[in-house]
Parts: structure tokens; sequence; C-alpha cells
């Protein structure tokens, strides 16, 4: 395999000339990337707002010019027969009672993560949003304040409804919004719907049938129940949405490897459920999340899930063929030729980043052959070579002698679902917690988050007896790793079905301010950089610059700027917040604040309307360290009001502005 050896300068400076002549020539092709077609209207220009500030006060900022609006608060009724959640009966233990998670199965879930914007015209769309976990302590009065923590089970097993409602308030949220001065949600759209962690699943692809998933016998595939730590997620050109199962393991306890057969003990090895409670205590009403009663189940999550928001009636389908790991996001792209890539992070230290290219090419003009194209393709890994290549290595069964049945992989099925152990087999590069991926309309540039790697550079044996290096490398510079880091990635070719690629740090994030600021990134063969050492893309005007650190998700505008949303301990203190810089000319790197959330929050979603009009954010876990009792935020409804994870759009007030102009 050849490997391009041009700075990754080079690689996209040509791209752009190249799509310049393109451009004027108008001659594109249907299916050729989207930077083709928006580079007409890509110029390098600053930002034009005023940055905000960052802050430790609850509340959102957002700069002069714009107006923010709250969408959807957790529940909200997305149908008229389901009350409104009254925010201040929730200190009152209300969330115990009898048919309290009926109706939040009818209402907005909890802590919004991911998002997905599908359009029905200019004013119209469909939202898909994520729910990632509950957070008992916000919810049930008790559970922080006079419970020592091997308690909570038991609170649970007194109150099945208190699990039945966590059950009911993760998941999916598919619901209308329509812009008629701001965007509001439509009450009983047809479309509205809510999938939850009871919701019936089918598991397709190559472990869709697979003997350890505790199927039934007669080989026909395995229905799931629910989908579980829906973190970010994904658009695919045939419109359908995709939803990341991330945090699964936090969902399971009772996980005791020695009290499993072989093979479910090493389906385990790499992604293991936790070995006494699980983090929310289901286990103790609820025996599916009890991995000693039910040693199947777990093994069920962790997978990227499929939803057509248009077709209610459409089974959701859990895509095995993309693996099992802890699944940041799902970033669709089209390849030159048309197929399909989807880029995933696999959240956790000293994990990898995966792509899946589809066999089959994207057609428009049939929509029934897309339905089923993430079930056969070519999952990749990525190895990050110290001279600036890098190499997709093919997670293929019997495609490399690590993966066959003489080191215990018997099909693709296994493949996929020991995932992360065949990617350790092949030489993948452990990262920086490998979270949300962008792909640059403009030049095609994959953009990576890695938001920390605090256990970066330790040098004591690694937890579960796994043989890796733990010392930096070029792509995962600082040692420790707090602030997290974003790496640029170019595709070779501007394919994104390319095998090869090369790469370099785009920012190495914290307080520029700190005097560390570098206006080149540390090279392989330097000494582990400090936490503390910043790179802003080469921007050197410390004081011009936002201080922010743990990117998570991110998201392009059509100009090429990157937006960035963070969830960790931010510089000066402040709370999470939004971001955004250039990727592109002499502003590169120049990093502006745009908007500060509330007290405990992380901020997620970051998708723009087509329009480039509106900014859609979500709000998670406002409040997040205080209690259902004792709230420490009362965002957004004010006042000692329980803080509510929601949806916000913020919009330029000048209707002929875009974002960020
Ligand atoms: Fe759910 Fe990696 O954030
Ligand atoms: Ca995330
Ligand atoms: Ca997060």
């Amino acid at each position: 395999m050849r490997i391009p050896t041009e700075s990754i300068r080079d690689v996209l400076n040509r791209r752009l000339s190249r799509r310049r002549v393109l451009a004027s020539g108008g001659g594109l092709a249907a299916l050729s990337l989207a930077s083709d077609a928006v580079w007409a209207q890509a110029p390098a220009s600053p930002l034009g707002f005023e940055p905000v500030a960052g802050t430790a006060d609850d509340r959102v900022d957002i700069p002069q010019g714009y107006g923010v609006d709250v969408v959807l608060r957790w529940g909200d009724p997305l149908f008229s027969d389901a009350p409104a959640l009254e925010p201040e009966r929730v200190s009152d233990g209300v969330l115990f009672e009898a048919g309290s998670a009926q109706v939040q199965a009818r209402q907005f879930g909890y802590n919004c993560d991911g998002i997905g914007l599908f359009p029905i015209d200019d004013d119209r769309m469909l939202m898909c949003v994520n729910h990632e976990f509950p957070n008992p302590s916000l919810l049930f009065p008790g559970w922080s304040e006079a419970l020592p923590t091997r308690s909570w089970g038991e609170l649970m097993r007194r109150n099945p409804e208190a699990v039945a409602y966590m059950q009911a308030s993760v998941g999916i949220s598919v619901v209308e919004l329509v812009h008629d001065g701001a965007w509001k949600y439509v009450i009983d759209s047809p479309f509205n719907r809510r999938i939850t962690a009871n919701t019936p699943i089918e598991m397709v692809g190559p472990a869709g049938r697979h003997p350890l998933l505790g199927g039934p016998d007669d080989d026909s595939p395995v229905t799931a129940l629910g989908t579980l730590c829906n973190c970010a997620a994904g658009t695919t050109p045939w419109g359908t949405y995709l939803t990341a199962e991330e945090n699964v393991d936090i969902f399971f306890g009772n996980f005791d490897a020695a009290s499993l057969t072989p093979d479910l003990e090493r389906a385990y090895a790499r992604l293991p459920p936790r070995p006494r409670d699980s983090r929310f205590r289901w286990e103790y009403a609820d025996p599916r999340f009890d991995v000693e009663a039910n040693p199947h189940e777990s093994l069920r999550f962790g997978w990227i899930v499929e939803i057509d928001p248009f077709a209610p009636d459409r089974a959701v389908k859990k895509r095995t063929a993309l693996g099992r790991l802890k699944h940041e996001g799902a970033t669709a792209v089209l390849a030159r030729d048309g197929r399909a890539v989807v880029y995933t992070g696999d959240d956790q230290e000293f994990e990898y980043l995966y792509k899946f290219v589809t066999a089959e090419r994207f057609d428009p003009e049939r929509p029934e052959l897309n339905r089923d194209l993430l079930d056969n393709g070519t999952l990749y890994v990525a190895r990050f070579l110290d001279d600036g290549g890098g190499e997709w290595l093919p997670l293929v069964f019997n495609g490399h002698a690590a993966l066959t049945p003489e080191t215990g992989f018997e099909s693709q099925g296994d493949v996929v679902l020991r995932c992360r152990e065949a990617a350790d087999r092949i030489g993948a590069t452990p990262l920086d917690r490998p979270e949300d991926v962008a792909v640059s309309p403009v030049t095609g540039a994959v953009y990576l988050a890695c938001t920390q790697g605090v256990n970066r550079g330790r040098t004591d044996d690694v937890p579960g007896g796994r043989q890796i290096d733990r010392g930096t490398d070029a792509a995962n510079p600082r040692a420790p790793n707090r602030w997290g880091h974003i790496l640029e990635i170019a595709e070779n070719g501007a394919d994104a079905a390319a095998e090869t690629f090369r790469w370099e740090v785009f920012m190495l994030c914290g307080d520029p301010a700190s005097g560390n600021l570098r206006a080149t990134p540390p090279a392989a063969d330097q000494a582990p950089a400090d936490t503390d050492v910043t790179y802003f893309g080469g921007s050197t005007d410390a004081d011009a610059l936002s201080a922010f650190a743990n990117p998570d998700n991110l998201s392009f505008d059509s100009a090429g700027n990157l937006w960035i949303v963070t969830d960790g301990t931010q510089p000066r203190d402040n709370n999470n917040g939004c971001f955004v810089c250039p990727t592109l000319g002499d502003h590169r790197g120049d990093v502006r604040q745009f908007m500060s959330g509330p007290i405990g929050a992380e901020i997620c979603g970051c998708e723009i309307t087509a329009d480039g009009r509106t900014l859609f954010l979500t709000v998670q876990h406002p409040g997040e360290g205080g209690s259902a009792v004792n709230p420490i935020s009362n965002w957004p409804d004010g006042g000692t009001a329980t803080p509510r994870p929601s949806l916000v759009a913020i919009e330029p007030t000048d209707p002929d502005r875009k974002l960020g102009e």
C-alpha cells in the first residue's frame, strides 16, 4: 500500500485549487463530495461576531446579534394525550409514582445529546434527538441525600417504577419542528415518536444471528429490546438517522467473567460490564440488566443503530457490520465512487478510530436499494504513523493472519463482536478518547476530536492486562493530555474510501494564554509535550483566542468553519460551551467562543441548518453534581426549578446574516 508523503497543507492546497477550477467550470459529478458544490461560497474570512467570555454562571450566553430559543425541554409532551412534566414536583418524588414511565414515553426524553436534522422544506424538518442516560440523583429524591451508595440498588428494588421511568427517559425522540418566527415543535405530528430502552430493534449484519447474542435457536435474527447510551449521531445520504451506542457497559451489573463460558468471557474481555452494581441500578428491578441472570443481553448493545424518521413503521436496525465498541458517533459521507463511508470513534482512552465503507454504491434513484447498504462492506481501523502518514487497516475475517480460526475468529460475526480485540491484533493506534468526526464540506478533510487522555504517559500496568504502550506518539503528543486535541486527516485523493491518508495535529486545546502557545505542532521526535502546551492551528495571537478544552462533538458550516462543543473541565473554571474557528486561510485556528452553557452541563448536538441560519445545540445534564432536592442549576426555567436537559436553537437576529458571519 502506498502512503503519500507530501505535507497535509500541500494536499489540501492542491485540492482547493482543483476545486476552484471545477467550480468555475460548473461541471460537477452528482456524486462527488459535497465540498465541490460549496467551494464558490467558501471564502477564508474571519468570523464576524464578538466572542462571548467564558463564565461559571448558570445561564446561556451567546454573542450580540443572536437570539436563542429553548425548543424542547425534558418532559415536554410530544403528544396531546400526555401531560407536561411538572418540574416543581420532581423534588417531591413525583417520578416514583405509578404511571410516570408511561407518561415519560410520550414526552421528550432526558439528557439530550446527538441530533440529526431532516429538512422537509425551508421552514419544516424532522429532528432526531438522542437521550444518552438518566441522572438518578437529579430525578429521585433520596438517591444522593440520605442513602449510602450501596443502598441505591435497594431504593430501585423498592421502586420498580423508577427503573421503568429511566428506561422510558433514554433512547431517541423523533419530533417535527416548524419555523414560525422561531423554531417550535409540533405536538401530535404523525412523525413524532419515542424509541426507548424497551423498543424492539432488529439485529442485522454479520453478527445479527451470532449465537453469543442469545437469539432464538432456529437461527433467525435477534430482536434486541431498546437502545442505550445514545451519544452522538449522524445522518445518511439516504435520509436516515444513525445513533451511536456508547458507554453501554455502565447499564449492566453483576458481571463475573469467571462464571461465564469461555466464548462469552472472551466476547466481554475488551468491553466488560460492571462487576457489581451498574451505575443506574436497573438490575435490582429488571433482571435483563443483570449479567449473571442474562449473560447475553449486554452484547446486544454497543452498536450503530439506524432509524428512518420518515417511516415510523419501518423496523429500527442495529447495524452490526460497524462493530461493537463505545461508538461516539457516526459521520456519513460519500466516497468518490458513490459508496457510503461512516466514520466512528470509540470513546475511551487508548481506543481507536474506525470507518466503514459500504460494498455497494448509494443510488439516489432507487431508495429501496439503500435501505440495507450498511449491512455489507469493509470495516477499517486507523493506524497513525509518526511521519504524518496513516493507513486504514481492514478488519476482515481471514483478511489478516491475526483474524483467522488460528487466533480464535471463526467468522466476520466474531470480528465485529470482538471488534476492539481484532483492532488490537492488527496494529491500530490507541488514541486519547477519539470522539466525534466532522468532514469539511470545502476540502473533504476529516477532523477528529480526541477529548482527553489523562492516563497518557503512564508506565504502570494497563488495567485488564492489555499490552499497549501508553507513551506519547505524534498523534497523541501530550502526557498527560488533560485538555484534549483535534486531529486533521486528508484522505488520499480526497476519497473517503481511501486506504491511506495524511494527518496532522490541528489543535492542542487548553488555555492559549498559559504562555505555551506554539506556532507549529510538536514534532514526533520531540519530547512529550506538557499538558499546558497549546497549538491553535497556527494562530499566534493568544489574546485573540478563546480558551477551551475537551472537544467532544464537531460540525462544519458551508464556509469551512469548524464548530466545536465541549464536555469536561474547562480552563479558567468556565462552564462548557460552543466554539468556532476557520480551518482555512489566514484565520485558520482563530477560535472564538460562540456560546456558554449553564452550570454542570456538557454541550452537545451542534448541527447547522442547510441555509446556514440556525445552530441547534443540546444542553445535556445541567445541574450535574447537584441533586433533586438541592439543585445547583435552575436552567432553563429559572427560579428554583429543577434543571432540564433541553434542545436550543440559535439564530442571527438580522434575517440576512448567516451564523458566524
Ligand atoms: Fe457520550 Fe463520548 O460522549
Ligand atoms: Ca459525546
Ligand atoms: Ca460527552
